[in-house]
């Protein structure tokens, strides 16, 4: 199939797009590097792989360039290993980003944009296919290593080398797609999924057992009947916790030169109590606000449940408004039995990407660490933050000139920390960070000078051997 009356679209003006310049600019050398300078000192007890995956365009983009949405993926991977550090990085080589290399240019356009190539420039098997767009997460589980997607299959990745070995299903369970945050139970070692599309039934959960096979293949969420984005998802012992927020998809509105995806504020936000028993939805509802992503959740001992969670007023960059977007740190008690979500600020400034030690995903019990802002007025996130919600307590640290990607809880032999990847604005050197977990504002313990800049991304992961 080829793209009748859709023209080519136009090379993106790299020179002036805030996402592909500065921390943002796309990184196309691939590296191996071993025995890394090192500021400070790798704990002796740590043995493992700092992953972290992030939109990175092959070739410069044509089209309209969506962040987060465009862009192939990157793997960077930080092995530790006896207090010395080693750096690899690789694309994940989809069957399009193969089909630009073979050609030497890029040849789809982005996410929102229509043009799909035909079958003269990319063969039958690739004509009228959108880019696959696995560049938003990493995650181990079950014996694989997937580059995840959202809403689509993701790619599985060799551990040895990084190099790719195709689309995955997990043994049909994310055979339709998945979200990028499936979460990892670490009581059973299930991994549990959500996908969303933009066909009835909208909404689909399943999951994934420890050793790798389908426990529950997708079915379908009760009671949705719009196309929303979904981004992430919390889990408890008894629950899959989706929150719906009003953001729909509009194909209608897009094929007539219209936004793809429109904000209902009107609509209020849900909140869908999934039992993992496979009994019915519970629903809740309250108004209107947008979350990106989760820390940790837990069920109270009174059948309600708690969800810690970097809140929005309205996802900025798919909908407008008056004001902008302001966020915080929240957490909401969801009660099932009269459907009420009661929200509580735990503090009122912008954070994101915020983590737990993942261990304690189902039971939010301890630290949540986020990215935040100390209003240099620059751009990106430039420091850290961590909260323990429950004591009611805040710290951060400071990292100068650093801009910083999320925080990723590691668990050593002897000590834990907390692990990340910031790229500094005066060099744009790229660095690992190891922060102890139990004095963070304290500062680093190590610094591992990365050989080439990583481009400001998305989610890691920490991969003890
Ligand atoms: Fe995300």
């Amino acid at each position: 199939m080829s793209a009748p009356g859709i023209p080519r679209p136009a090379p993106v003006d790299m020179a002036h797009h805030k996402h592909l310049t500065g921390l943002f600019a796309p990184q196309r050398e691939e590296v191996d590097v071993h025995d890394l300078r090192v500021i400070g000192e790798i704990p002796a007890d740590l043995r493992g792989a700092y992953l972290r995956n992030g939109p990175n365009p092959r070739f410069d983009p044509i089209g309209r360039y969506v962040y987060p949405l465009d862009g192939d993926g990157m793997v960077h991977r930080v092995e530790i290993a006896d207090g010395h550090a080693r750096y690899t990085n690789r694309f994940v080589r989809t069957p399009m980003v193969e089909a630009e290399e073979r050609a030497g240019h890029v040849i789809w356009g982005g996410v929102t944009d229509l043009y799909t190539p035909s079958a003269d420039e990319v063969g039958p098997a690739l004509a009228g296919t959108s880019r696959d767009l696995p560049d938003i997460n990493i995650v181990r589980h079950g014996g694989r290593l997937l580059a995840m997607a959202e809403s689509a299959p993701p790619y599985r990745l060799d551990p040895a080398d990084l190099s790719t070995l195709g689309r995955e299903t997990c043994d049909g369970a994310m055979a339709v797609g998945s979200t990028a945050h499936p979460k990892l139970d670490p009581r059973t070692g299930e991994l549990v999924l959500f996908n969303y599309m933009l066909e009835a039934p909208y909404l689909t959960w399943a999951v994934v057992g420890e050793d790798g096979t389908t426990v529950r293949p997708p079915q379908p969420v009760d009671g949705v009947d719009v196309p929303l984005m979904i981004h992430d998802m919390a889990l408890t012992d008894r629950y899959v916790v989706l929150v719906l927020c009003p953001l729909a998809f509009d194909i209608a509105a897009m094929l007539t030169g219209g936004s793809l995806l429109d904000w209902r504020p009107g609509d209020g936000t849900r909140v869908a109590l999934i039992p993992r028993d496979g009994g019915p939805v519970r629903w809740a509802s309250c108004d209107a606000f947008w979350v990106w992503h989760f820390a940790g959740a837990r069920d109270l001992p009174d059948g309600r449940v708690q969800v810690d969670y970097a809140q929005w007023t309205y996802p900025g960059g798919f909908a407008h408004g008056d004001t902008p977007a302001t966020g915080g740190l929240v957490r909401a008690t969801i009660d099932p039995e009269n459907g009420t979500v009661d929200r509580q600020t735990v503090f009122d400034r912008d954070v994101e990407f915020p983590r737990v030690d993942d261990r304690t995903l189902t039971r939010s019990a301890g630290s949540v660490a986020t990215v935040g802002k100390l209003g240099r007025g620059s751009d990106g996130w430039d420091s850290l933050w961590f909260f323990d919600p429950d004591a009611g307590t805040e710290t951060h640290w400071d990292p100068g000139s650093l801009a910083v990607g999320e925080p990723q809880y590691i668990h050593g032999a002897d000590g834990d920390y907390w692990g990340m990847i910031g790229t500094d604005r005066a060099d744009l050197t790229s660095w690992f960070v190891l922060l102890p977990a139990a004095d963070p504002a304290s500062g680093p313990l190590a610094r591992v000078q990365l050989p080439t800049r990583v481009p400001s991304g998305l989610h890691g992961a920490w991969l003890p051997v």
